[in-house]
């Protein structure tokens, strides 16, 4: 089996190469002036795995070319942030079920998909073939023996950042939110007593930054950082964040950012052992 390592994942795709010791597959991107994308994988092998997440349009399109230019091979699709979860159901009357439609698409190619902490169990309902890995262990295990409170922003996520205290060793608690639209969130205020902890806020995703934010406002604390898996950063969300005093702010590299200063790649390579 070879790997290709699409445009989006560059250095976790080489991370998992090393670990899992697969040979990297020779690939080509291109983008055409109207914007159309272009993508060729030179060899001949009879099975590939392919490694590209989705954050952006443009990662979605060269994923389905990727998979479309190994159509005769056996694909196991890695998409360690896979975009368009949010979008679980129709929320309004004649919505596209987004991750349906991605959902489709990527198991018409693809035998097995292996995704990291995919946003909802909805989300996931719309997939047969997926494998969906927990990063909970990684953040959790960054913080162990550090002197920290984790802090869920909703109760949705309490699960999550239940794992992840339990890797670290630390206390956890959760925040009540409510989603008024995709740019703003309110959080009440509910009472814990954080004024001699350090916290670190947990989640899955940090898009526009705003939960991370309105959370951080609720707590009366020594300091506060921010932990999340997919560092998505919509609309300067890293200058918002850290404008509101928060002291830093770290990421998984399933989207590969400045803050990405953990790695999901043991656990990929680990699933991808059963493959190999
Ligand atoms: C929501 O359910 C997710 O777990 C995250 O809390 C959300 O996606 C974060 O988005 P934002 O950073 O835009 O508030």
């Amino acid at each position: 089996m070879k790997l290709v390592i699409g445009p989006a994942s560059p250095l976790l795709g080489k991370r998992i190469a090393e670990k899992a010791k697969l040979e990297i597959a020779e690939s080509v991107y291109k983008k055409f002036p109207d914007g159309e994308l272009y993508v060729r994988i030179v060899g001949d092998d009879d099975s590939y795995a392919v490694i590209q997440s989705i954050n952006s349009n443009d990662d979605l399109i060269y994923l389905m070319l990727i998979l479309d230019a190994l159509s005769e091979k056996d694909i196991i699709a890695i998409v360690p942030y896979m975009g368009y979860a949010r979008q679980d159901k129709a929320f309004l009357e004649g919505e596209a079920v987004s991750i349906r439609a991605v959902a489709r698409m990527i198991e018409s190619y693809a035998d097995k998909i292996i995704t990291v902490n995919i946003h909802s169990k909805n989300a996931m309902s719309h997939f047969k073939k997926l494998i969906n890995l927990d990063a909970m262990e990684v953040i959790g295990r960054h913080y162990k023996g550090k002197d920290v409170i984790m802090i869920s922003p909703d109760l949705g996520s309490l699960e999550r950042v239940k794992r992840a205290a339990s890797f670290a060793e630390c206390d956890f608690d959760y925040l009540e939110k409510k989603r008024l639209d995709a740019e703003t969130v309110v959080i009440s205020p509910k009472n814990i007593d954080v004024s001699n902890k350090h916290v670190v806020i947990v989640d899955d995703i940090i898009s526009t930054g705003g939960t991370v934010v309105e959370a951080a406002k609720q707590l009366r604390c020594k300091s506060v950082e921010a932990a999340c898996v997919h560092a998505v950063l919509a609309s300067n969300a890293l200058n918002k964040l850290y404008n509101a005093g928060i002291s830093n702010v770290i990421a998984t590299d399933t989207i590969e950012r400045q803050i990405s200063f953990l790695t999901v790649s043991d656990l990929i390579a680990k699933a991808l052992e059963e493959f190999v």
